[in-house]
C-alpha cells in the first residue's frame, strides 16, 4: 500500500492510500515461488519519480508504474528493454538527470547495470561479472562512476521452497566494492576488497581527486535475512583510492542508524551533510528520531520523535533555489501510538531540533514502512 500527500502553495491538498494492484493482491498466500513470477511485485520498498513516471519498486521485480494519484498502471519495463528486475534504490544524477540502477539475479546473470537517460530511455545495459547470487540492496554513484556492493549475503536456492527468505551470511565469500565508469562495462570494474560486512543502504558517494569517498551504515554480525534481534548498523566511511588501489575504512559514529539520505541535489556530488534514522536497540525496527551528520566534523544534531511515536524513512526536500546540502526539509510519516493517529511531519534540515516546522494531521493511521520520496510535479 502506497501512502501519499499532495502539497502545493503551502497547503496539503489530499492524503490517500492505494494498494498497488499486482497479481499478488489476489493470491491466498505469498510464497517465494509466486513472488518471483515476473510482474508479481510486492511493490513495497520504495517509490521514485523519473522522466514523468512514478514507479513502485521491489528489488526482485520489474517496477510497477503508478499515476500521480497512486492508481496502478501496471508493470513497466522501459519499452521492453528491461529484461530482468530493478533494485528499489536507483540513483538519479542531479547534473545529467540520468537514472542509474542495477538488478541482481538469483540465477545468472547475478548482477546487471542499467542507465536511463533523462528523457526516460533505457540506453545502456551491462552484465557485471560476479561470482554468486548475493542480495544487493543498494549501490552508489559519483559524478563519473558507479559503486557496486558485492557482499557475502548469499541466496541459497535449495531453500527456495521453504518459508522465509533463504539468504544467509557467508564470510568466506569475501566483500568487495566495484568501481565502474558510468558508461563502462564489466571489464572496466575495479574491485576493492573490504572487511566483510553487510550494507543495506548507502548515504552517498563522491569524488575527491583520485579518491572516492563513500558513506553508509555498516552491519556486523548480521547472519541471515529475518534473524531475530538483528544488529543495528553504524555509519562508516570508505575512501577508495583509484591511484594506488588502497581502501581506508573508518567508523564515523557509534549510534545505531539506517535509512541514510542526502539532498537529491547532491547525489554523487561532494557533500558535507547527511541524515539517518536512529533505530531502537531494544527490539523490532522502531525509529526513535532523525540525525543530521556533519561529515567533516563528525558532529550530529537530532529530531527526536518522543515516547510512543515512530516513523519511516525521511525524505529530503530541497528548498527552492537551495545552494547548500542542508537547505531544505525532512518529511516523514509519524505514527503516535497513544493517539492512534499519524501525521506527516516536516522538519527544518538546516537546524534540527525536536520541534517540527509543520505537522499535517492525517485522517487514518499510516503504518510504519520503508522508503519514500518527495516527487516534484515537474519530475
Ligand atoms: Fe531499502
Amino acid at each position: 500500500m502506497i501512502h501519499g500527500v499532495e502539497i502545493s502553495d503551502g497547503k496539503a491538498n489530499w492524503y490517500r492510500n492505494r494498494y498497488v494492484a499486482t497479481p499478488l493482491l489476489d493470491v491466498d498466500e505469498i510464497t517465494n515461488e509466486n513472488r518471483l513470477v515476473r510482474g508479481n511485485s510486492l511493490a513495497n520498498t520504495h517509490i521514485v519519480g523519473h522522466a514523468g513516471k512514478v514507479l513502485a519498486l521491489q528489488e526482485t521485480q520489474v517496477p510497477i508504474e503508478l499515476t500521480t494519484e497512486l492508481d496502478t498502471v501496471g508493470p513497466y519495463d522501459f519499452g521492453g528493454k528491461l529484461e530482468r528486475n530493478m533494485t528499489a534504490h536507483p540513483k538519479i544524477c542531479p547534473k545529467t538527470g540520468e537514472m542509474l540502477f542495477f538488478g541482481y539475479g538469483i540465477m545468472p546473470p547475478f548482477l546487471t547495470y542499467h542507465r536511463v537517460a533523462a528523457n526516460g530511455d533505457l540506453v545502456q545495459t551491462e552484465i557485471i561479472d560476479v561470482k554468486a547470487a548475493t542480495m544487493v540492496h543498494d549501490f552508489a554513484i559519483t559524478e563519473n562512476y558507479v559503486l557496486f556492493l558485492d557482499l557475502p549475503m548469499l541466496w541459497d536456492l535449495k531453500k527456495l521452497s521453504q518459508p522465509g527468505i533463504p539468504i544467509s551470511y557467508d564470510e568466506s565469500y569475501g566483500a568487495r566494492i566495484g568501481v565502474m565508469p558510468r558508461t563502462g562495462n564489466s571489464n572496466d570494474v575495479r574491485w576493492f576488497e573490504i572487511e566483510p560486512c553487510y550494507i543495506y543502504h548507502t548515504m552517498n558517494a563522491f569524488e575527491r581527486g583520485t579518491k572516492l569517498v563513500f558513506h553508509a551504515p555498516k552491519l556486523v554480525g548480521y547472519t541471515s535475512v529475518g534473524m531475530k534481534n538483528p544488529p543495528i548498523p553504524k555509519l562508516h566511511r570508505w575512501t577508495l583510492d583509484l591511484a594506488d588501489g588502497s581502501v581506508h575504512e573508518e567508523q564515523v559514529d557509534d549510534l545505531g542508524v539506517d535509512f541514510p539520505i542526502t539532498s537529491p541535489d547532491f547525489v554523487g556530488q561532494s557533500h558535507k551533510h547527511g541524515f539517518a534514522a536512529e533505530f531502537d536497540t531494544k527490539g523490532a525496527p522502531y525509529i526513535l528520531g532523525y540525525h543530521k551528520y556533519d561529515l567533516e566534523t563528525g558532529n550530529r544534531s537530532a529530531h527526536r520523535l518522543g515516547a510512543g511515536r515512530t516513523g519511516s524513512e525521511a525524505s529530503f526536500v530541497p528548498s527552492q533555489n537551495a545552494t547548500n546540502d542542508d537547505d531544505g526539509y525532512l518529511m516523514t510519516f509519524v505514527f503516535d501510538e497513544a493517539e492512534g493517529k499519524s501525521e506527516l511531519v516536516i522538519l527544518n534540515a538546516k537546524e534540527m531540533d525536536d520541534e517540527p516546522l509543520a505537522r499535517i494531521h492525517l485522517p487514518v493511521r499510516v503504518p510504519t514502512g520503508f522508503h519514500g520520496s518527495w516527487i516534484p510535479s515537474e519530475a
